[in-house]
């Protein structure tokens, strides 16, 4: 065979190949952010919530997934009511921009606690259909975050694994912390591409906070050769509580309580520091979802 042959068969074979790979989104939200934990009820949905509302108002245009299969939490939160949710996107029965619903300071929301786990079995035109989909809301937002479950199961890895960033959500105390690890742990060895970064929520007080956020920072270094961000604080403040009583993100229901102002300094510090030239991975956020859904 000449040269010219083999260089067209060699084409050949590589189109071939790309065409049984998984469609390649062309656009995504230039900042991706999974907010995670190890155990539950560590303030995941309160953060992602109210960081969604941070950013909006610092002009960004927001977008939540609420990834939570047990229980949808955003949607109380942000006194939302959806009717819809993903898996309607994904049996065809609605379009992804009919299912989305607005919460305060426009952020969107998109439910898909009911979904998810259909999307591992989709075959690649239905695939691609809502790849498209995204792709065309992908140009309407600046920041995708999605609130994830807590815990080790392969949706929620699959999530982080996806993202672009992923905060790990932890308290100061023990179990939480705990399980924290245990879950960087398994990311580590995964070699997932993802930036880590930790939060420490409900401190008594900043020291406490840098403690536990230094000390974690330091032990997956020594011990997992991995590099953890520590990104900053939120102290324990009973007005997360009343504001949640009354289902209005905190930052908005006391604007200048405790709680709100660590958060806004999150919020600042992440659109501070965001390093553009972190390389794009060759596939978009949900062939990389799907990729390591079924990878599992
Ligand atoms: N900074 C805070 N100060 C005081 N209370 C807080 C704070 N953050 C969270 N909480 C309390 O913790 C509870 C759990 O918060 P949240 O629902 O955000 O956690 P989660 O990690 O999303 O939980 P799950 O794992 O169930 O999804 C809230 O109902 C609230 O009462
Ligand atoms: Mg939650």
């Amino acid at each position: 065979m000449s040269g010219v042959d083999q260089a067209t068969k060699l084409r050949e074979l590589i189109k071939q190949k790309e065409e049984t790979l998984p469609p390649i989104e062309t656009r995504e939200p230039s900042r991706i952010i999974a907010v995670t934990s190890g155990k539950g009820g560590v303030g995941k949905s309160n953060i992602a919530s109210n960081l969604a509302i941070a950013f909006a108002q610092a002009g960004k245009r927001v977008l939540i997934i609420d990834a939570d299969l047990s229980l949808a939490n955003v949607d109380i939160l942000l006194d939302v009511h959806p009717r819809f949710n993903l898996s309607h996107v994904i049996f065809g029965e609605r379009k992804l921009e009919e299912v989305l619903v607005e919460g305060p300071e426009g952020v969107r929301i998109l439910p898909a606690s009911s979904g998810v786990t259909e999307l591992a079995n989709l075959g690649h035109a239905q695939l691609e259909g809502l790849i498209n989909q995204f792709s065309d809301l992908a140009d309407e937002t600046d920041i995708l975050i999605i609130d994830t479950a807590a815990g080790i199961s392969e949706n929620v890895l699959a999530f982080v694994a996806a993202a672009r960033e992923a905060l790990v959500v932890t308290t100061p105390e023990p179990t939480a912390y705990t399980d924290a690890y245990a879950m960087l742990k398994v990311l580590s060895t995964r070699q997932v591409e993802v930036q880590l970064g930790l939060v420490v929520n409900m401190a008594g007080d900043e020291r406490e906070a840098a403690q536990a956020g230094e000390n974690m920072v330091l032990v997956c270094r020594q011990f997992m050769n991995m590099g953890i961000r520590y990104w900053g604080h939120v102290l324990k403040d009973p007005d997360v509580g009343a504001a949640i009583r009354r289902q209005e993100p905190f930052i908005l229901y006391a604007p200048h309580c405790h709680a709100s102002r660590c958060l806004r300094t999150l919020a600042a510090n992440l659109l501070e520091s965001h390093n553009g030239s972190v390389p794009r991975p060759r596939k978009g956020f949900w062939s990389r979802f799907v990729e390591h859904l079924r990878i599992k």
